[in-house]
Formats: C-alpha cells, sequence, structure tokens
C-alpha cells in the first residue's frame, strides 16, 4: 500500500483528484468506481475545476457508485445519486448512460445486486475505485464483520453510521436503516483502490487499516492485500500511524515517473 500523507486536506484532496486526471488522462475510457459522504466533495470540486479549465473530458468515463440508501428514488434530495448529481454529474460533461448506481428503490434486491454486478463485468471492471472510510473502518457501506468477499448486496448500518450521516438528513431518526453496497470482494476486483482520509476521526481507523491486522472487524484492513493499493491521507488522519517517517520518505524518494 503507498500512503501519503499532505500536511493539509485541501493537499491530500489535490492529491486525490491528480491521481483521478492522470488515470481519466490515460486511459479516457475510464471505469471509475465513486463514493459520496463528506470526504470527496473538495475532490470533486476539483475535478469539475480540471475539466472546466478543459484538462478532463468525461464524454467517454463510466462510472459506479459504491451504494445508495434503501428507500430512497434517484430523486430524493438525500439520495446519493442525487449527491453525485449536484457533485459533480451535473457539472462535467459525462454521458448520462454511462452513469451506473445501486436502485434504492430495487422490489428483487438480490437480482438488482447480481445486475449490478453483471453491469461492472460488462464495463470491463473497474480501473480507479475511489474510496471512503467510516470511523468504524468500513468502505463502501460494509460495516464490521461484513464477509471480506462480499459481492453486492443490502447492509443494515451500524449505529455511529446512522449517527455519522445524521448530519445529511437532519436527524438519526430519518436516516435509512439500510443499504445497498459493493462488497468488499467486489471492490478487492478493482484495479486500483484509492481511499482518502482526512480529520482526526478518522485516525485510528486509518492507522489500524494499514498498519494493523488483516480483520473482518475493520473491513478496509483487506486492502493490505489489494496489489495496488493508494492511502492518501491529511496530517490529522495520520496522527496514530507509526511509520509517517518512512512513508514521508518514500514519497520524497518517489521515481518521478510515479508522480502525479
Ligand atoms: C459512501 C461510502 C462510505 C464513506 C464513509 C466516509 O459512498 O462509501 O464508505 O466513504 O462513510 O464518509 P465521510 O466521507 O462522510 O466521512
Amino acid at each position: 500500500m503507498e500512503i501519503i500523507i499532505k500536511p493539509t486536506v485541501a493537499e491530500a484532496q489535490q492529491e486525490t483528484a491528480k491521481i483521478m486526471r492522470r488515470q481519466i488522462q490515460r486511459k479516457p475510457e475510464t471505469v471509475l468506481g465513486l463514493a459520496t459522504g463528506s470526504t470527496p466533495i473538495g475532490v470533486y470540486s476539483l475535478l469539475v475545476g480540471m475539466h472546466e479549465k478543459g484538462e478532463l473530458d468525461f464524454s467517454k468515463v463510466s462510472t459506479f457508485n459504491l451504494d445508495e440508501y434503501v428507500g430512497l428514488d434517484a430523486k430524493h434530495p438525500w439520495s446519493y445519486r442525487a449527491f453525485m448529481e449536484a457533485h459533480l454529474f451535473g457539472k462535467v460533461n459525462i454521458e448520462k448512460s454511462r452513469i451506473h448506481f445501486p436502485d434504492g428503490m430495487a422490489t428483487d434486491i438480490p437480482a438488482h445486486c447480481a445486475n449490478y454486478e453483471a453491469d461492472i463485468r460488462r464495463a470491463g471492471g473497474i480501473d480507479l475505485q475511489l474510496l471512503g472510510i467510516g470511523r468504524e473502518g468500513h468502505i463502501g457501506f460494509n460495516e464490521p464483520s461484513s464477509s471480506l468477499a462480499s459481492r453486492t448486496r443490502i447492509k443494515t448500518l451500524t449505529p455511529q453510521t446512522v449517527k455519522d450521516n445524521a448530519r445529511f438528513f437532519g436527524g438519526e431518526e430519518l436516516v435509512p436503516r439500510h443499504v445497498i453496497t459493493m462488497g468488499v470482494g467486489t471492490i478487492m476486483e478493482t484495479r486500483h483502490c484509492l481511499l482518502l482520509a482526512t480529520g482526526e476521526g478518522k485516525a485510528e481507523a486509518v492507522a489500524r487499516m494499514a498498519e494493523g491486522a488483516i480483520t473482518a472487524d475493520l473491513p478496509a484492513s483487506i486492502l493490505q492485500m489489494h496489489p495496488v493499493c493508494t492511502l492518501v491521507v491529511d496530517a490529522a488522519a495520520a496522527k496514530e500511524l507509526k511509520r509517517c517517517e518512512y512513508y514521508h520518505w518514500v514519497y520524497d524518494n518517489k521515481p518521478d515517473w510515479q508522480r502525479v
């Protein structure tokens, strides 16, 4: 795992956006896996800026989002689909037909999840998956105790995630209890995982994920087994990492051709 520590949130977001820009510039028909939540908002805004400057063309890009709340339709203002429309899709030249999302209103959820997996395969697999991390170590909404081989399916949120996401809904009681999420196994099949974590609240999960034992108790820890995983953190989220000096050393000595 490559661990990049940037002093500020803004610099961590910039590094992440640059990695995504490089991917799309190298392969215009890139298949992106995308995350929602507070963490990627700044990254999406940087990507929109790059698009406006003519540096990024999304016309051939396809996307698959990680997750959606069960019971919210795409037009619901709190749905993740609406979130993506507001922060990215509505602001760049992405083709609507290339946007893929779990359907929170699916009547046959298992069949819908199997189709989502099939759509990912048909698109040729995900080239670059943007991830955030929950305080308890979830990726997507694969909460602690999720099978590390899981596929896209329905999951029940933990009380901590409900609490953390209440800010988007205006109260814990309004947060749906269920989500459809790509599985840990689904995420592990993507060619490059790019996880951005910022703020002190993520420090413990980040340290356990990168330096702790691989365990379903912290699903993100499986990323230690991913052949191409980049973790970008700001100084606050890096606070509990033991080998910070070494990670800085590796970054500072990176060959030029590996830099973004
Ligand atoms: C959302 C997702 C989640 C979030 C995580 C962190 O699509 O996949 O795993 O990345 O809950 O959320 P924030 O960024 O709001 O702290």
